[in-house]
């Protein structure tokens, strides 16, 4: 018995017609998490610093960082860290919190003394660069898919549960349907521009900037994981051999010719421990921003990177009759210019929404 994705008490009459054609069956069960009826808004940070090589990192900005996030003055639900080295060979490590409201948000913000410090850093006396990037999605402007119901990921440490087997998945255009204010809006998004990604070469700014990009009407945020943690020998060794190149391909894809999909911003992160800052937990993600629904949209039903995700993990499943134990997620969201908040401390143009013709 299948269910819609979007919760009864978000369902309105729509105005949109959905992609879903009638008595249509998915081949594969795939699931979205339940958030408590009271939710209204949730909140996913980015906290990063950025690091000319990894070589610099010491450990004191995860340390300060993890002092802030477990002041207990309304700490995050959920914390983990991640790191990406971006297409300058800046080393990134950012501490990912999520929070149930936009006001235990900003309660923990003030009571954990995270926002004072961050608005007194000095970027020209940082040693290294900080970025803060902070969504804060209303209840119909997310929309979570995940291949199993067993592992929690992001928002779903928010969640009440996950949903039974949902019927807007399996085709193309099901993204949008499981949105579900797409009921009643095309989420027209900004398209960008040739200037939006006319960023310099990081040695002709020098470090020494504080920048705040404006929020874009209806930005696309989309975090697509993998988690190969449980997999068998065998299946782990098909993953890192057949998956895991092509999904290289097309975040590389995506971070360096971004422009010519409307991707802004593309990074694919491992999870780190949160100590030694070493990746060892089988499990990564891409973190992208689109200029628009459409744009990610064409990205993954036109690009040959997508479609070689796509066709590969049909393949993966058939040498492994089915029995598939990696996981695979996403979640989604479709955002107002003030549900966004993108500042950068001493970091690289090309860092995030941090691009020349972006403000
Ligand atoms: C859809 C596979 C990585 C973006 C899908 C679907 C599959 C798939 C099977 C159809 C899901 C359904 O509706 O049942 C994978 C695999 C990946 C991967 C195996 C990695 C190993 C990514 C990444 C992104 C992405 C990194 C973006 C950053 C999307 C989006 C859709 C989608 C937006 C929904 C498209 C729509 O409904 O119109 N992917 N994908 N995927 N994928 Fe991927």
């Amino acid at each position: 018995m299948v269910s819609s994705a979007i919760p009864d008490h978000l369902h309105c009459a729509r105005t949109r017609p959905a992609s879903l054609r009638p008595g249509f069956q998915a081949p594969y069960p795939a699931y979205s998490v339940r958030f408590p009826e009271h939710a209204s808004q949730l909140v996913m940070a980015i906290i990063g610093a950025q690091y000319q090589s990894e070589a610099d990192v010491d450990g004191a900005a995860q340390s300060m960082l993890s002092t802030f996030l477990t002041c207990p003055s309304n700490p995050p639900s959920f914390i983990e860290w991640a790191s990406v080295t971006d297409n300058k060979g800046f080393y990134n490590l950012s501490a990912l919190g999520y929070w149930p409201s936009k006001a235990a948000y900003e309660a923990w913000a003030e009571k954990s003394g995270f926002l004072e410090w961050w608005q007194a850093l000095k970027p020209e006396a940082c040693q290294h660069g900080w970025f803060l990037e902070v969504f804060f999605p209303t209840m119909d402007r997310i929309e979570t898919l995940f291949n199993t119901t067993d592992a929690v990921e992001g928002f779903a440490h928010m969640g009440e549960a996950m949903s039974g087997e949902v019927q807007e998945h399996g085709y193309w255009g099901s993204m949008r349907d499981r949105l579900p204010i797409s009921q009643t809006d095309s989420l027209p998004g900004t398209p960008a521009t040739a200037e939006d990604f006319d960023s310099p070469e990081p040695s002709s700014f020098g470090i020494g900037s504080r920048v705040k990009i404006p929020g874009k009407k209806n930005l696309v945020v989309i975090r697509s994981g993998q988690n190969w943690l449980d997999t068998s020998p065998a299946e782990r060794e098909l993953y890192l051999d057949t998956m895991h190149p092509v999904l290289i391909k097309g975040m590389n894809f995506l971070r360096d010719q971004g422009d010519q999909v409307g991707c802004y911003s593309c990074r694919f992160m491992e999870i780190v421990d949160p100590v030694t800052t070493k990746a060892d937990n089988d499990r990564t993600f891409g973190l992208a921003y689109f200029d628009d629904l459409g744009s990610l949209e064409r990205w993954c039903r036109e690009h040959p990177t997508h479609l070689a995700i796509f066709g590969g993990f049909h393949q993966y499943a058939r040498k492994l009759n089915n029995n598939v134990t990696l996981r695979v997620f996403h979640e989604v969201m479709v955002l107002e210019p003030e549900q966004q908040l993108f500042e950068y401390v001493a970091c690289h143009p090309g860092t995030g929404m941090w691009m020349i013709g972006s403000g």
